[in-house]
């Protein structure tokens, strides 16, 4: 299948957008970029150490900005930052240039996924699987908001995600 547009991964941080999103580029040949790896690359500092210079605010400018160049690139498959829905400006963006994909997880899969991880500082407090809870409150309907398909991740192995998405993907295109 050929896409004209980008295909765009939202969730939470946990939910597998990297790794989905590296899978699902490779089964329909397109290119695959993510914005918090590209905000790495150019800063050349790690995600943490720019909150802690810039703070957090810091950081979302640096990815409003690299979400805007980098969907002005060829049709891709995008993982984006967990946090990328919080902008009004972002989710009028993603809205617009790709077919959204939500992959959503319960609190309890995130937490089981990112409970030993250091690399986001968003986790780095006293509970972290509390701040987890709060955020998929805050956030899921932001990113329902947003999405064209959403997909429950669940128990199933990231293969079989993939294949599900796929087909999805093809059915959104024939009725689109
Ligand atoms: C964030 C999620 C992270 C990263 C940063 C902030 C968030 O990306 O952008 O730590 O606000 O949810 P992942 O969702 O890829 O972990």
């Amino acid at each position: 299948m050929i896409a004209d547009k980008h295909i765009i991964l939202v969730g939470l941080m946990g939910s597998g957008k990297s790794t989905v999103g590296k899978l699902l580029a490779r089964q329909m040949h397109l290119p695959f970029h993510d914005s918090d790896q590209e905000i790495v690359r150019r800063t050349g500092v790690t995600i943490p150490m720019i909150f802690e210079v810039e703070g957090e605010a810091g950081f979302r400018r640096r990815e409003e900005q690299v979400l805007a160049e980098l969907l002005q690139r060829e049709p891709q498959v995008l993982a984006t930052g967990g946090g990328i829905v919080l902008s009004e400006m972002n989710r009028a963006l993603i809205r617009e240039h790709g077919t959204v994909l939500y992959l959503r997880a319960t609190v309890d899969e995130l937490w089981q996924r990112t409970r030993h991880d250091k690399n986001r500082p968003l986790l780095q407090v006293d509970d972290p699987r509390q701040r987890l809870q709060q955020l998929f409150t805050d956030r899921d309907p932001l990113y329902r908001e947003v999405a064209d398909i959403t997909v429950d991740t669940g128990r199933q192995s990231v293969q079989s995600l993939v294949h599900q998405l796929v087909r999805q993907l093809g059915r959104q295109k024939v009725s689109s």
